[in-house]
């Protein structure tokens, strides 16, 4: 199509002035002959580019309607893309009450790897790990490492290619999504590739913040602002949680930002 257009509009200026050649030609040598007056010549001239400057247009028109079919064609596929990542039939799980805690590992990972593609090289690498309730797992390691592609592996934004993940004593793929993704709150870098970024949205901090639980009460959200270390900038707002914030969160600095998305992962964290 590129080279299609990039020929089109050259070619209809060629045939143009070609056309406006052959006149001058003809009609010279018919002046000439006293068949025609020059200034029928010229109207003759001037009537062919108007008519052949509309050609030009549509010939334009053609340029826009195949550039739209082949992006429609483009759009189509990714609407008609069937998830390979699907939770058909699968149960709730059932998950331990609060004081009853069974001695189930929170995560856990079994020699799991997973790899952006046919050929490419792992990007997790048969990693098993256990992370029993209650207890913090902080992971290091230079950029490109697979930080961030471990983490999509436990709300199961990527299946594991080989291995298995498990939430709560549950492998990953046996987890009604939803379920899945209500118990497994991320809090991704604002610039990271991972498809939730961290992003608030015009509202207040309140409407920013019930996204996971619009149930959510005060004393909860102040909970999770404490929990982010976010409570003191928000509390010196005069309108506390219903302080504005702007698309993006733009009235907000780089730090604050981040930790009222910190805060809304933690919102809803006893309700799943
Ligand atoms: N969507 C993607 N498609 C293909 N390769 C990717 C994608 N995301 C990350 N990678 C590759 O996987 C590796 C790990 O990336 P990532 O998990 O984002 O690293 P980290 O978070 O530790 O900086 C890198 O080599 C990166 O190039
Ligand atoms: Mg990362």
């Amino acid at each position: 199509m590129g080279k299609l257009s990039s020929i089109l509009n050259p070619v209809t200026f060629l045939v143009m002035n070609l056309g406006v050649c052959a006149i001058l030609w003809v009609g010279g040598i018919q002046v000439n002959v006293g068949e025609l007056t020059q200034g029928q010549v010229m109207a003759f001239v001037n009537y062919m580019t108007q008519t052949l400057t509309s050609i030009v247009y549509v010939a334009n028109l053609v340029v826009v309607f195949t550039k739209a079919s082949a992006s429609a064609s483009r759009i189509n596929e990714v609407l008609n893309c069937v998830p390979s990542i699907t939770d058909e039939d699968n149960q709730p799980v059932a998950l331990p009450k609060p004081g009853n805690v069974a001695p189930v590992p929170a995560l856990s990972l079994s020699h799991a790897s997973f790899s952006f593609g046919a050929g490419a090289a792992n990007a997790v690498n048969d990693v098993t790990l256990e992370l029993p309730l209650g207890k913090t797992l902080g992971i290091i390691g230079g950029t490109g490492s697979g930080k961030s592609t471990l983490v999509s592996l436990i709300p199961r934004l990527y299946d594991a290619g080989t291995g298995s993940v498990s939430v709560m004593g549950a492998d990953v793929r046996t987890w009604p999504l939803d379920q899945l993704r209500h118990v497994v709150a991320t809090v991704p870098q604002r610039a990271s590739l991972v498809p939730q970024r961290a992003s608030l949205v015009s509202g207040t901090i309140r409407s920013n913040l019930t996204w996971r639980d619009e149930a959510a009460t005060d004393e909860e959200l102040w909970a999770a602002l404490d929990m982010a270390q976010a409570n003191e900038f928000v509390r010196n707002k005069p309108q506390g949680l219903d302080a504005p914030v702007e698309a993006g969160g733009k009235n907000f600095s780089g730090g604050q930002r981040q930790r009222l998305t910190i805060a809304r992962a933690l919102v809803a964290r006893h309700r799943s």
